[in-house]
């Protein structure tokens, strides 16, 4: 097929862009759901286990760069399909805006895991893996809404966050009861 060849409403390109863009944020997200697993073991050293400790935190700093590199083309190539192919541009594209929230929230979670990485390194280590294991749950929900916004493209976003109240509440649970279970 030539570059301009056209599939439906998409030519040859944009299929390309859209394939780098779905790769590249899948293994951003595989970092989103990895690294909070390395803070679980972390806050599970025995104390006095220091090469185990850096270990650990040699494979969190070396995840945490791989993400930092993956991120940037990878929203990149989304804002080239949005505002250059003009995919959910417009009115009419509820969509793309909640999509783009969600967006900010995973941005935010990354942001927050490079400042816990921080924190451990200088020995602030504070939480229990409980409470890691909760956190560790949140990605799943921003990728799980942020896909189905992008793949179902629902024009009416009351009814989409309807359906999609069994999930987000099952997931307020788990880490309702990871919270509490650290609590005690
Ligand atoms: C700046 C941020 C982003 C923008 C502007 C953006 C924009 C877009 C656009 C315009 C498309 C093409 C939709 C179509 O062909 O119908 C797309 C596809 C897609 N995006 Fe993004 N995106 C962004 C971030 C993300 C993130 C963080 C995820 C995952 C969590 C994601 C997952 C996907 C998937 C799975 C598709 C393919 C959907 C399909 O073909 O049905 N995007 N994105």
């Amino acid at each position: 097929m030539n570059a301009h060849a056209v599939m439906g409403h998409y030519t040859c390109n944009m299929l390309w862009i859209k394939t780098l863009h779905i790769v590249l944020v899948a293994s951003w997200f595989a970092g989103l759901f990895y690294l909070p697993r390395i803070f679980v073991n972390l806050a599970l050293v025995e104390p006095g286990s220091e090469a185990e400790r850096q270990r650990l935190l040699l494979m969190a700093r070396k995840l945490l760069r791989f993400m930092n590199i993956l991120v940037g083309p990878a929203l990149v190539l989304g804002l080239v399909l949005w505002l250059y192919y003009g995919i959910g541009l417009g009115p009419g594209n509820p969509w793309m805006h909640a999509k783009l929230l969600f967006v900010v929230l995973a941005l935010g979670y990354h942001h927050w895991c490079g400042r816990i990485l921080r924190q451990i390194e200088i020995g602030g280590q504070t939480r229990s893996h409980l409470w890691y294991r909760g956190f560790n749950e949140w990605p799943v929900l921003i990728m799980l809404i942020t896909v189905a916004l992008v793949v179902i493209k629902p024009a009416d976003l009351g009814e989409f966050f309807l359906h999609m109240a069994l999930p987000i509440a099952a997931l307020i649970a788990v880490t309702w009861v990871a919270i509490r279970a650290q609590r005690r």
